[in-house]
């Protein structure tokens, strides 16, 4: 294994990837699209982050990495860092032990939308889909705002807004373009990695006359599974095989189309989706697309992953999370887990815990609106999560990959444990770490605690991070202590010192 290293200079460029705004956009190194990460399974990582905005802190997290054992690195600001302040610089320094697809973004709260987030891939030479494709293509999905994201957040979280209606995208980006043309051989096959790095919208994906063939979801392998069209919300991934046809006859088109039930009102004139095309023969038209409706919706629970890992089926440890968006005195929409709307600490988590000894187990000491769980270490835990709102939530953990062990179909309230239900639990329940809850639905999430750390799970809707719905898992502090006390490097703790002002975009904080 390597050391790889990437210095990143993260600082404001100019970008017009939809033809419709040039606009600031936070790069890296002068140029957006910023660039992916690569490393191979088992590589040590570097990334040297230095802040050169001006204006904004900011941070990386690595979305969909375990962190075991560097809890530390793991990017969320308050959570397990300080702010990198404007002229601050920052080292992230960890091993990458898991295969698969990923990405990297800000996790100040509102600010990857503004352009900071990436691919994150980690190659496996010990791949069980190795020998199946000839070349592997990235594919990012995104929505796409004209406007900065501290000026929509201040209108969406500091004024009355009691409907709590989400700006909405003004497009769709693929590759962050609209004009994506992928040049495909006859007879190959491709492996393609595809991302939702947006802030808001889930997409439905097809290819035109293609079948895709997933063999991953999230970093973990699965069983092969045949599908029409995908449905990734923010931050969700999927690898798929896609075999070309044998002859140069045609093109076919590909789309992105974003969710539009998240929509409170859609805009006239919204295009809500991004085409691009698997280019045969580029003498040859570029056909438009079909209809959606001409399209299956895949089913993610019908994944079963490869190592068919068996149903934690005794829990150790339940936690529910009772979901709600409501207005609090002021006539701001905020969102709340069991009554509580998250607001940042002005010490990380992380630090905490670190620093008040055998008193780290007692969740009091984390304060009254860190929605804050204790988890002891090896036990299964499972999060129910009751979604009492008509609106559809992407729930991501840090720091693990969860079973799904159920989801309700819309409208159906609160989960209880009824003999049905259990018994349809799957045996071998796919595991992921970003999952869709369905209006006023539910979703029954299991792990293992096996991984010492301070852990976000939030929804990956950036609206709905600033709005509070954020809770988190404080996982065997007492290991945590045993593994980072006294080991915080210096530049990290020299973050403290140098932020002393909130983050953009910070509004129930504070
Ligand atoms: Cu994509 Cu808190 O993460």
């Amino acid at each position: 294994s390597d050391t790889v290293t990437y210095d990143f200079d993260v600082g404001w460029v100019y970008a017009n990837p939809d033809g419709a705004a040039n606009r600031p956009t936070i790069g890296i190194n002068g140029k957006w699209p910023i660039p992916p990460i690569v490393v191979t399974k088992g590589d040590q990582l570097v990334v040297n982050v230095k802040n050169s905005l001006g204006n904004e802190s900011t941070s990386l997290h690595f979305h969909g990495l375990y962190q075991n054992g560097t809890t530390h690195m793991d990017g969320p600001v308050s959570v397990t860092q300080c702010n990198i302040a404007p002229g601050g610089s920052f080292k992230y320094n960890f091993t990458v032990d898991q295969p698969g697809t990923y990405w990297y973004h800000s996790h100040v709260r509102g600010q990857y939308p503004d352009g900071l987030r990436g691919p994150f891939i980690v190659k496996d030479p010990d791949s069980p889909h190795k020998d199946l494709y000839d070349e592997e293509i990235v594919l990012t999905f995104s929505d796409w705002y004209h406007d900065l994201m501290n000026g929509l957040l201040a209108s969406f979280v500091n004024i009355a807004n009691p409907s709590g209606a989400e700006p909405v995208p003004n497009s769709a980006l693929v590759n962050d373009t609209q004009n994506l043309g992928i040049k495909i051989e006859p007879g190959k096959t491709y492996l393609f990695r595809m991302i939702n790095i947006g802030a808001f919208a889930a997409q439905y994906v097809w290819f035109e006359d293609h079948t895709m063939q997933i063999v991953e979801v999230d970093g973990i392998y699965t069983e092969p599974k045949d599908a029409e069209m995908l449905y990734l919300t923010a931050a969700q991934r999927y690898s798929v095989l896609i075999t070309a046809k044998n002859s140069t006859n045609a093109n076919f088109a590909f789309v992105g189309s974003m969710d539009q039930d998240l929509f409170d009102v859609v805009p006239d004139g919204l295009n809500a989706n991004v085409t691009g095309w698997l280019v045969y023969d580029d003498t040859k038209d570029k056909p438009a697309p079909k209809e959606i409706a001409a399209f299956e919706p895949f089913d993610d629970f019908e994944l079963v992953p490869q190592d068919k890992e068996g149903l934690y089926d005794k829990v150790d440890q339940s936690i529910t999370l009772d979901l709600k968006m409501d207005n609090l005195g002021d006539g701001a929409n905020y969102a709340f887990f069991n009554d509580v709307t998250y607001v940042h600490p002005k010490v990380p988590t992380l630090y905490t815990v670190l620093s008040t000894g055998e008193n780290a187990t007692n969740p009091i000491i984390y304060g009254s609106n860190t929605n804050q769980f204790m988890l002891s270490e090896n036990q299964v835990v499972e999060i129910v999560l009751n979604n009492n709102d008509p609106g559809k939530h992407p729930f991501h953990l840090h720091g693990h990959a969860f079973q799904v062990v159920h989801r309700s179909e819309d409208e159906v309230g609160a989960y209880s444990a009824n003999s049905s239900i259990i018994s349809a639990f799957p045996k071998s329940p796919m595991r992921r770490d970003t999952i869709l809850v369905r209006p006023n639905g539910n979703i029954v999430l299991r792990f293992r605690s096996d991984n010492p750390g301070v852990w976000l799970f939030h929804c990956h809707i950036e609206w709905h991070v600033a709005s509070g719905l954020v809770a988190t898992m404080i996982e065997s502090p007492l290991s945590i202590q045993k593994q980072l006390f006294g080991k915080i490097p210096q530049d990290h703790l020299d973050a403290c010192t140098l932020s002393k002002t909130p983050t953009a975009g910070n509004a129930a904080g504070n």
